[in-house]
């Protein structure tokens, strides 16, 4: 039976979002109805809202999040009703080149659930972000998206791994590599930022660099485990950094705002062999000019990294796993818990810079 539950719609392009009855259909083949317990509020989710990633509104909001299966359609094995999951933005093939190859968020076959979900009022479809939309109390997926985690963690510190979190932690230890004994250096300490800061410092980066204009982002970078920090509005940053590193550059550096001039200090601000990987997406107008011989010059690499280039399955339970253990510092992503009528407001606060995670609980 289809049922009417509450979502946070976004009704057209720079409308504020509101809260409108919806109905979920009952699960298809390979999907499933997730009860949602937690989704945190992501740029991607005001992005959408103003129009920036498609037209295609109305849009029901929300993709950061973690709950439990209620039900399966035909052909779902891999999770079953009851099961606490963190739900991914698409079902990866796991058998095109892209995902042969160990990237899959390049993969070609990637599937979501698709438009199914309407709003009560009109019957229109709604187009779920990134192919979750979990500001609602329950979604429908594909059943792929769905990864089974540790049900002691709190649902609104595992959702953060569906998005920013695992953005940010996969771009240093799945993208950047990074090692014991490494320095990083990391441009940008917002969410993501912070969150490759955390990464790196769990895989034993002996300097973790990190580089921001905003004095109370560089604070708590250090309490994610920055052992350095630079204010790149009074310092330049690429002299600080090699300053740092011996005079040399950074091994990894991580850029995580997306503007040309950082992508700029973090192609100078690496070692001569190291890897430079962008995580910041720019706009289209955006561009970069750089003198051929610094490109050839400088070997080592240079990477995007997408979605932390994670595999669900294999990423999810394992730091669902060390942050019980008390290894990773998840909760320390949640800057406060919100209603779901107080989305609008939590962009606002992100606009500001005031936090780094608002997170919805049902
Ligand atoms: N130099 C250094 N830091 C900067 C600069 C700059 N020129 N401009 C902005 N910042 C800092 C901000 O102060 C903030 O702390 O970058 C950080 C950006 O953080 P958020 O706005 O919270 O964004 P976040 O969610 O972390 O995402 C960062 O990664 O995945 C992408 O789309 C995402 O492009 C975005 C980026
Ligand atoms: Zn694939
Ligand atoms: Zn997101």
């Amino acid at each position: 039976m289809a049922q009417e539950v509450r979502g946070v719609i976004a009704p057209g392009k720079d409308e504020a979002v509101r809260v409108e009855t919806i109905v979920v259909p009952d699960p298809g083949p390979g999907e499933a109805v997730v009860r949602v317990q937690a989704c945190g509020v992501c740029h991607t989710d005001l992005h959408y809202k103003q129009g920036g990633i498609s037209d295609d509104f109305p849009f029901l909001l929300g993709h950061e999040a973690a709950g439990v299966v209620e039900s399966v359609g035909d052909g779902v094995t891999d999770v079953a009703p009851g099961d606490f999951v963190i739900l991914n933005w698409r079902a990866v093939c796991g058998n095109c080149r892209a995902c042969l190859r160990g990237r899959p968020w390049y993969c070609f076959a990637t599937h979501n659930a698709g438009q199914k979900m309407t709003l009560a009022a009109t019957g229109q479809e709604l187009s779920p972000a990134l192919g979750i939309g979990a500001f609602a109390e329950k979604t429908l997926v594909a059943a792929g998206q769905c990864t089974k985690v540790d049900p002691s963690v709190a649902p609104a510190v595992a959702g953060l791994l569906g998005c920013g979190v695992m953005a940010g932690i996969g771009a240093a230890i799945n993208t950047g590599n990074v090692g014991r004994g490494d320095s990083v250096a990391v441009i940008g300490c917002g969410g993501v930022g912070d969150a490759a800061v955390a990464g790196s410092h769990l895989a034993g980066a002996a300097k973790i660099i990190a580089v921001d204009i905003d004095d109370r982002k560089l604070e708590k970078a250090r309490s994610m485990g920055a052992t350095h920090t630079i204010n790149s509005r009074e310092t330049d940053p690429v002299e600080a950094i090699r300053e740092l590193t011996g005079g040399f550059g950074a091994d990894v550096v991580i850029e995580a705002v997306g503007r040309p001039e950082t992508y700029k200090q973090a192609f100078y601000a690496r070692d001569l062999a190291g890897t430079v990987v962008l995580v910041g997406v720019p706009t289209p107008e955006m561009k970069l000019e750089l003198p051929l011989l610094d490109v050839f010059g400088r070997g080592g690499a240079l990477k995007s990294s997408w979605y932390g280039d994670c595999l669900p399955s294999r990423d999810f339970p394992m730091l669902i796993d060390l942050h019980l253990q008390g290894r990773l510092d998840l909760a320390a992503f949640v800057t406060e818990t919100i209603e779901l009528t107080d989305v609008e407001k939590a962009f606002e606060r992100m606009h500001q810079g005031d936090v780094l995670r608002s997170v919805v609980v049902f």
